[in-house]
């Protein structure tokens, strides 16, 4: 059956006590509705639905660059989440298939707990995603009559009995989409938050002789971030799922509570992951790397082979091949980097392409920027870069060619020629010896 996710994400998260939209705050290093439509992707949805409100619009710009083609749908003002579904009618009118709500401050509902909801759909009306809380705090209660759910209740409207249910609702919910927008239509808002209430569409469709039933899962799944404290526990656990993910993925992690995964990182197996190391978003990591301590890395691709840091910085745009080798307090960023060449130590490499077994001396850098643009470094193959070399770009290296250490090299160098630019060097025969001769017998003297 074709899917439309429809996810709330209009609220105002005044407890974050924040100028950025709650569903913008981020884990892994993406905006937690971001996980949330990755979630809802494992339904293969023909249509997304975004219902926005506060910062509709960097909400949708967010949204849109995960997926060029969602909608969203204008919630102007918060009047409750039933209110805020009946929004996305619009966007899917004439759709004729499954419609499932998620929320955009619930980030961690697994695929396969929606694919068990689209499988319950088969045999009921309306599908809600519950779960048993340790804590049942102020969740919405799930009330059972025989197998079908009969109501939910918000704890605000719930009495002692109804408090005492521990079956919560997580706010997951599916129907037939033209069902769904009958229910909700039919939502009123007299209750103790004067809000229109998704969760009275149970009791609605109950008493229209619709069946309702739950499907339960695990409580970290369902885990809503209302505050800065409930972020930073999201992103908890977010980290140790993802380290015992790439553990499970044949990674190795000597101290795996001290790397810190983004969203996307990919890594390949018998990598080794040493402690203390942070990957921002977009890195892929081939098979058998070594990713040594303290290292950054973001936005970069590691080939098999390659070993990195320790201390190292890959930025946005590093792509090294097999067998390269990048050392200590080295800095990489738009720049290729060939087969078996090596960056040891000290370095800074932007905006460039270096040539198969090429090295690059210590405290190499490339002058890339000449303060309003930024410019080329291209190194040949097989390059032998002196140490401390300044290479101020535009520039090629050819093949084969050297620079002598200390250069300041401007111009192109040709293949297999040395290139020396620094001031030539003079000995003064003694002048070391009879200069501090004299500075010692000055001490001597006293003065
Ligand atoms: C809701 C449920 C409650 C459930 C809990 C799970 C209702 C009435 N209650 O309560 O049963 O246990 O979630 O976390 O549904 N939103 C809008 N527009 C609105 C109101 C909310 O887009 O007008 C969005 C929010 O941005 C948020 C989501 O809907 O992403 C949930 O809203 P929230 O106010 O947090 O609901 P809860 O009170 O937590
Ligand atoms: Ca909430």
């Amino acid at each position: 059956m074709a899917t439309a996710l429809i996810i709330l994400a209009a609220g105002m998260g005044t407890r974050m006590n924040s100028d950025l939209p709650k569903v913008l705050h981020q884990i892994g290093g993406a905006p937690m509705l971001i996980h949330a439509m990755k979630s809802g992707a494992a339904l293969d949805p023909e249509q997304i639905v975004i219902v926005a409100g506060n910062g509709a619009k960097i909400v949708e710009k967010a949204a849109k660059s995960y997926d060029p083609d969602i909608h969203t749908a204008l919630q102007k003002e918060q009047h409750g989440t039933g209110h805020a579904v009946a929004q996305a009618r619009e966007a899917l009118k004439g759709f004729d298939g499954d419609a499932i709500v998620l929320y955009g401050d619930t980030p961690f509902v697994r695929p396969e707990t929606l694919a068990a909801m689209a499988a319950a759909r088969l045999t009921h009306d309306v599908v809600v995603l519950g779960f048993e809380a340790a804590d049942p705090g102020r969740y919405g209660r799930l009330i059972m009559k025989t197998d079908q759910l009969d109501r939910i209740v918000e704890y605000k409207d719930a009495n002692e009995e109804e408090r005492a249910v521990n079956l919560c609702n997580s706010g997951v919910v599916a129907a037939k989409a033209d069902t769904l927008f009958e229910l909700v239509n039919a939502v009123g808002n007299d209750n103790a938050a004067g809000e229109y209430y998704l969760t009275d569409i149970i009791g609605i469709a109950r008493s229209k002789g619709l069946t309702a039933t739950v499907v339960r899962c695990d409580e970290a799944e369902t885990l809503g971030i209302n505050s800065r404290a409930e972020l930073s526990a999201a992103e908890a656990l977010f980290q140790n799922r993802t380290r015992q993910a790439a553990q499970e993925g044949g990674v190795t992690l000597t101290a795996p509570e001290t790397v810190f995964f983004a969203h996307d990182t990919v890594i390949g197996r018998d990598t080794i992951i040493e402690p203390n190391v942070v990957f921002g978003p977009g890195v892929t990591i081939e098979s058998g790397t070594t990713i040594r301590a303290f290292s950054h890395l973001e936005g970069c691709h590691i080939s098999r082979g390659a070993v990195v840091g320790p201390y190292a910085r890959l930025r946005p745009g590093a792509e090294l091949a097999e067998d390269v080798k990048i050392g200590n307090f080295v800095e990489v960023k738009n720049a290729q980097i060939a087969e078996g060449a090596k960056v040891n130590h000290l370095s800074y490499i932007g905006d460039a392409q270096i040539g198969e077994r090429s090295n690059i001396g210590a405290g190499t850098i490339t002058c890339n920027y000449d303060g309003v643009f930024k410019h080329q470094t291209n190194i040949g193959a097989e390059v032998f870069i002196g140490s401390n070399t300044m290479l101020v770009a535009p520039i090629s290296i050819g093949d084969g060619a050297m620079t002598a250490s200390g250069s300041v090299v401007t111009k192109d160098v040709p293949p297999g020629d040395l290139a020396v630019a620094r001031a030539q060097q003079s000995n003064k025969p003694g002048f070391a010896t009879r200069f501090f001769e004299k500075l010692k017998a000055l001490k001597a003297k006293g003065s």
